[in-house]
């Protein structure tokens, strides 16, 4: 039989997929992957030095291939990058499957990420550019998502809690 994952979580970067993913995937005994550590161990580059190497569209298609993959060989819980519902391609890729979209507002996305340099997507203006995000993929992240699970002043394990209500 194929291996499906139990539950594919999205959501923006920083709202703690990572983190939550892996607490979820102990307490349901599965095992956690995620498309961004695989794609980094793939091209054997960290994802910012692929962003600066071969730029965005690059990327993006090294992400569907991965989220393909992971799709069709996981068990486990997955996590996505923030990014990766943008491709119509993967949006489609994840249809029948059971999609967790962890959510938070924008002055918490701030709070959370703003001085991290490190994400690509957000270094010059973090405020603006992450309500730009937020307003161009809220909508995606609803599309895709079998449940919401909001994190605004909720501990990681309270999201896992609700993420596993949630199921
Ligand atoms: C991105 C999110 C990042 C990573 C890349 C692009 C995005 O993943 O894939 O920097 O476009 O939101 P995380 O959500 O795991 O940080």
């Amino acid at each position: 039989m194929t291996a499906v994952p139990v539950v594919v979580l999205v959501g923006p970067m920083g709202v703690g997929k990572s983190t939550v993913g892996r607490l979820l995937a102990e307490r349901l005994g599965v095992g956690y992957r995620d498309t961004d550590a695989d794609i980094e161990a793939a091209e054997d580059r960290t994802i910012a030095e692929i962003f600066v190497d071969d730029g965005e569209p690059a990327f993006r298609a090294l992400e569907k291939d991965a989220v393909r993959t992971a799709l069709a060989g996981h068990d486990g819980v997955l996590a996505l990058g923030g990014g990766a519902i943008l491709d119509p391609d993967t949006r489609a890729l994840l249809a029948g499957h059971r999609v967790v979209y962890l959510s938070m507002d924008v002055e918490e996305a701030v709070r959370r990420t703003g001085l991290n340099v490190a994400r690509p997507l957000l270094a010059v203006n973090p405020r603006k550019q992450w309500r730009e995000l937020m307003e161009a993929r809220r909508h995606l992240y609803e599309e895709v998502a079998t449940a919401v699970v909001p994190t605004d002043g909720r501990t990681p394990e309270e999201v896992a809690q609700a993420a596993l209500d949630a199921l």
